[in-house]
């Protein structure tokens, strides 16, 4: 393989060490790596990893033309040792490769987040981002105890899956399922991340019986046990006669004959649920209750918006957001500055390509360079300043965006691009808006002098969410209580 890209002429890039290639580069923060490469090399670059070429993408226009254009060429997935072989096993969708399994799998996950669909079940979105603000309304103590908002979006986003996927919620941060379901996760994460793994890229560690390997093996089978022992639970329960809550797990059983699925088929796509859509959601909330409190003007004008539009007898719902343009700047440019995937779920071609007199080869992995393409100065002015005023007159939903003709108008790249693009872009969206003007809307979120919030640093190897950290709530007026009672 790494032969017969010799002599061809492939987009330029950095040399890298025989057989490792560049891998011993980016081992920390690889994205910083990619971004000084993308300015050494250009916004079309190779590098090698072991065996494996990939080419590095960082302009919005060289991603449509790929991604979206040449989808029927750009969409293939690799089959990682670590995340498909031994993890998913070629299934949940978002690691399958290109062809008829992914198409039936993508169909079965899209019956559940269509816009028809998701319309069904906002109702259980604004529910949790309600339950979320009464909880730290209540768990803050009028601001005298410290908070650490991260468990509790964590589980607004997981109850929302739960319902989703299992048509059931927890009903505290101590619900066992709260702890293991983000174990899972933050597990996956920390195993599969795009150029994390030597093994992937070197064939021969692959017979090694490596600790990881191991991790890889026994996530498998904990995700097994867990989700595919929910999906056994609701079977038996139809088995029985009893009613079962509409979900993605009922509709699987429903197709089982149908789709020819199989036990693990459920389980991996109830996985791929729980995980694309846990730690993804929450770590925007997260980012945000931890960059927000150094930002007070930025607060004060957010919630002059909610208070001009909203007012104080109720909470912000999903039909002010047109009317919010301020809070909405606020989310996109949480999004910008702190996509939770820089690297995201690279996409592999399926055939050789020739770009800009460039050869990708088929077979060659194409990573969209998020940080740079979020970084760029010639379209973001002081691109490492937070600053929501960029966004706003930039109404579009991010769903809506990713669709304009003109890539370099798109509002952000976190959902990826063309043929496997995020299915589940709209109730994200909604779960965010939802999450994060309620919190405006509620609280002045204030930093702990003693306590400096580092936001630099990453908690997780290929997901990105801040490390802990304690912030204080101060319910905005008096009267929320009853407020949050009646919602
Ligand atoms: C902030 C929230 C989210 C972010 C940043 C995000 C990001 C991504 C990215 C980057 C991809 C790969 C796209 C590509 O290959 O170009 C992806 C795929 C996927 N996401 Fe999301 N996601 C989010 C929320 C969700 C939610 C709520 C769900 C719901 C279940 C979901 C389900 C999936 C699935 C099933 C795939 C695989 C698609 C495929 O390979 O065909 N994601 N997501």
């Amino acid at each position: 393989m790494w032969q017969l890209w010799e002599n061809r002429d492939l987009p330029k890039g950095p040399w890298g060490l025989p057989v490792l290639g560049v891998f011993p580069l980016l081992t920390h923060y690889p994205e910083l790596t990619l971004d000084r490469w993308a300015r050494k090399y250009g916004p079309l670059y190779s590098i090698k990893l072991g065996n494996q070429l990939f080419v590095v993408v960082s302009d919005p226009g060289i991603a449509k033309d790929l991604m979206v254009t040449k989808g029927a060429v750009f969409s293939d997935r690799k089959d990682m040792f670590i995340k498909s072989q031994t993890v998913f096993r070629g299934r949940g969708v978002t690691a399958t490769r290109y062809g008829e399994m992914w198409r039936k799998h993508r169909r079965i996950a899209f019956l559940w987040l269509n816009p028809k669909a998701v319309d069904k079940y906002t109702s259980v979105l604004d529910f949790e981002a309600t339950d979320m603000i009464r909880a730290l309304y209540v768990d803050c103590n009028n601001g005298t105890t410290h908070v650490n908002p991260q468990t509790y979006a964590g589980r607004c986003s997981l109850n929302n899956m739960l319902t989703i996927t299992f048509g059931f919620r927890t009903d505290s941060v101590h619900h066992p399922m709260v702890k293991e379901a983000l174990r899972l996760s933050r597990e996956f994460m920390n195993c599969t991340g795009p150029v994390s793994n030597l093994v992937d890229f070197v064939p021969l560690l692959q017979r090694l019986r490596t600790p990881l390997w191991n991790r890889g093996e026994r996530l498998h089978r904990d995700l097994v046990k867990t989700y595919g022992g929910l999906i056994k639970g609701i079977e038996r329960k139809m088995e029985d006669g009893l009613t079962v809550e509409e979900c993605l797990a009922k509709t699987m059983i429903d197709l089982r004959e149908e789709e020819e699925l199989d036990d693990e088929d459920m389980a991996i796509l109830a996985s791929a649920f729980m995980i694309g859509g846990v730690e993804t959601t929450a770590s925007i909330m997260q980012w945000f209750t931890a960059l927000i409190p150094a930002y007070p003007s930025i607060q004060r004008k957010a919630q002059e918006e909610l208070d001009r539009v909203v007012g104080r007898g109720r909470l912000p719902t999903l039909e002010d957001e047109i009317n919010l343009p301020y809070c909405h700047a606020i989310i996109k440019e949480v999004e910008r500055c702190h996509n939770p995937f820089w690297l995201g779920t690279p996409h592999v071609a399926s055939e050789d390509f020739v770009y800009d007199r460039r050869t990708i080869p088929q077979g060659t992995v194409v990573v969209l360079n998020t940080w740079t393409m979020h970084h760029d100065e010639k379209r973001w002015e002081k691109p490492m300043e937070f600053n929501p005023d960029r966004y706003f007159d930039d109404s579009l939903l991010s769903s809506t965006s990713s669709n304009l003709p003109d890539p370099y108008a798109r509002d952000n790249w976190m959902f990826g691009a063309g043929r496997r693009i995020c299915p589940g872009m709209l109730v994200a969206e909604r779960e965010i808006f939802l999450a994060i003007s309620r919190m405006l809307w509620a609280f002045r979120m204030v930093q702990i002098l003693e306590k400096s919030i580092d936001l630099k640093e990453y908690d997780g190897k290929s997901g990105r969410s801040p490390v802990p950290f304690e912030i204080v709530l101060k319910p905005r007026f008096k009267g929320m209580g009853m407020v949050l009672e009646r919602s």
